[in-house]
């Protein structure tokens, strides 16, 4: 499963892409609005600077017309920038139109069951992502649309990839792995606190308590 940051704050970028990890980014217009600016095309383009992997930028338009329109120019923003299109009746239409360019990377948001994933599989996305902590707080199993998402595309040789997002704590990243979701989308604080173990700190002070024992 690959790890993406779901941020579109740069430094945080910066940050996780130094620890080897990172192969994508994904935003949205809420993290624009998190990291204080509305220009996704210089946000776009200096993340795929850093992490030279799929980028995520959001269309604004409910149309299918108008969505078609932003893609056209989001997708010349950067080599690895992917256009994110919200999964309605109207998305579906421009997906598949997207979905004929060469350069027509499609990321279908807004997923929140099985039948939607697979109609944005079938208008062509090449990611479909599916919000499992908006699921889990309206009180259903949001792990249980990527494990019937992730089965459907399996038995029918479907190859758009299952995004999981809308991740809350480590746990999430863990059971979409074991669900067969292809990526994990997660937020800064999320993946801090999956390289963190009181134990691990605990051993690292004992073994240099130990080491200045003999070494002095
Ligand atoms: O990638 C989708 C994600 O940004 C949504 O997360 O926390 O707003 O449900 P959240």
């Amino acid at each position: 499963m690959k790890l993406w940051l779901d941020t579109a704050k740069i430094e945080e970028i910066r940050e996780i892409a130094s620890w080897g990890v990172l192969e994508g980014v994904t935003t949205n217009p809420s993290l624009m609005a998190r990291a204080g600016t509305a220009d996704r095309k210089s946000v776009a383009r200096t993340i795929d600077e850093i992490v030279g992997g799929p980028v995520s930028a959001e269309v604004i338009s409910t149309d299918a017309e108008g969505m078609i329109e932003e893609a056209r120019e989001i997708l010349t923003w950067s080599p690895h920038v992917v256009v994110k299109i919200p999964t309605t009746e109207e998305g579906l239409k421009a997906m598949k139109e997207i979905s004929k360019w060469e350069n027509g990377r499609i990321n279908a948001t807004l997923i929140f069951s099985a039948n939607q994933a697979l109609l944005a599989a079938k208008a062509g996305a090449t990611y479909v992502s599916v919000f499992i902590g908006r699921l889990d707080d309206a009180g259903q199993d949001g792990m249980e649309v990527i494990r019937e998402t992730a089965a459907i595309f399996e038995l029918h040789d479907i190859p758009a990839e299952i995004v999981a997002a809308s991740i809350r704590h480590p746990r999430h990243v863990i059971e979409a792995a074991i669900s067969g979701a292809h990526i994990a989308t997660i937020p800064y604080a999320v993946m801090k606190k999956m390289i963190k173990h009181p134990l691990t700190d605990v051993g690292i002070v004992r073994f240099l308590e130990d080491w200045k024992k003999v070494a002095g």
